[in-house]
């Protein structure tokens, strides 16, 4: 999905979820495992206002599963419950209702003290583009997709899938904008694939990408693509470009007079990093 983000756009997701939160028990802010950082909306802590929250580090299967664990407890540490999935095969997403019965283990236990039938909980899964909030409410809803039906104060047509008896979610998720202001989380999102438009060159993207990995994942690098010598200093530019070249011959990308297509391997080096083909790899760690 291609969104330009506009201020009117931005204002527009925002007062779309706002509107909806008191509709709401909690809130599921997806974020993606790799980069848990630059895929998180900057101002989520003010648009949801202290609304319970479950995290979900989606593409876990993607990610470093020693920094997703790092991931979980920092945003343990900042008193938000965590947890990591893979949406698309559906590894934990079963652990999801469990855990929002949890968090609200007291609102539940509030309503059977006055006698209340606990009803089943009311969520809205949230998350930039891309971050898997689709595939996740299909994982989530299973064959139950049928919804519920329209309830008093909802727009028409909103409906309510049920996810077992015990939670409901709105059909449709709140899209939010990235942290576009930092350069850097550009490159982080487009090497994930987030970013999917011609906003940053490709190359520039793949010239980003291997100098990450060939600082802090230079095995994986080196087994992919069978290079064999490591470059001495990553902020080294020059060096970067090697790298690139020598992936470039590896795969054969030569134009005629033996260079190197620079942006032909660009394009290999992406695919196979969105693609998992390096093996599982996070961009970013918590600053503890
Ligand atoms: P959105 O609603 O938040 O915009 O995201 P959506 O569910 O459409 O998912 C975006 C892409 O991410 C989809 O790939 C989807 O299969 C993939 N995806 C979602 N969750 C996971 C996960 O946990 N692990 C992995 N590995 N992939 C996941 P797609 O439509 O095929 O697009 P693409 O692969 O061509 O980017």
């Amino acid at each position: 999905m291609t969104i330009q983000w506009f201020p009117g756009h931005m204002t527009r997701a925002r007062r779309q979820i706002e509107e909806k939160l008191k509709l709401l028990d909690i809130v599921i802010e997806l974020l993606d495992a790799r980069v848990p950082m630059s895929s998180r909306n900057p101002m989520i802590d003010e648009i949801l206002r202290g609304k319970p929250r479950l995290i979900i580090l989606n593409k876990a299967d993607l990610a470093d599963p020693r920094a997703t664990d790092r991931w979980i407890s920092f945003f343990s540490a900042k008193g938000h419950a965590a947890i990591a999935v893979d949406s698309s095969t559906g590894t934990r997403v079963a652990d999801i209702p469990q855990r929002v019965k949890e968090l609200l283990h007291d609102k539940i236990a509030r309503m059977k003290e006055k006698g209340m039938n606990p009803r089943a909980m009311r969520a809205l899964i949230v998350g930039i583009p891309n971050v898997g909030k689709s595939t996740l409410t299909n994982r989530l809803a299973g064959r139950n997709i049928a919804a519920t039906g329209d309830r008093p104060g909802v727009t028409k047509g909103q409906q309510w899938i049920k996810v077992g008896s015990e939670l409901e979610l709105l059909d449709t998720p709140g899209i939010l904008w990235p942290k576009f202001e930092d350069e850097l989380v550009g490159y982080k999102l487009a090497m994930t694939g987030a970013i999917r438009e011609q906003i940053l060159n490709m190359e520039d993207i793949a010239f980003f990408a291997v100098r990450i990995l060939a600082s802090q994942y230079w095995e994986a690098l080196a087994e992919r693509f069978e290079l064999t010598e490591a470059p001495q200093d990553t902020e080294d530019s020059e060096q970067i470009v090697k790298l690139m070249e020598d992936i470039g011959r590896k795969r054969g990308c030569l134009l005629s007079g033996g260079r190197v297509d620079l942006e032909k391997v660009s394009g290999i080096i992406l695919r196979e990093l969105r693609a998992g083909k390096m093996g599982r790899i996070t961009l970013e760690e918590p600053l503890l």
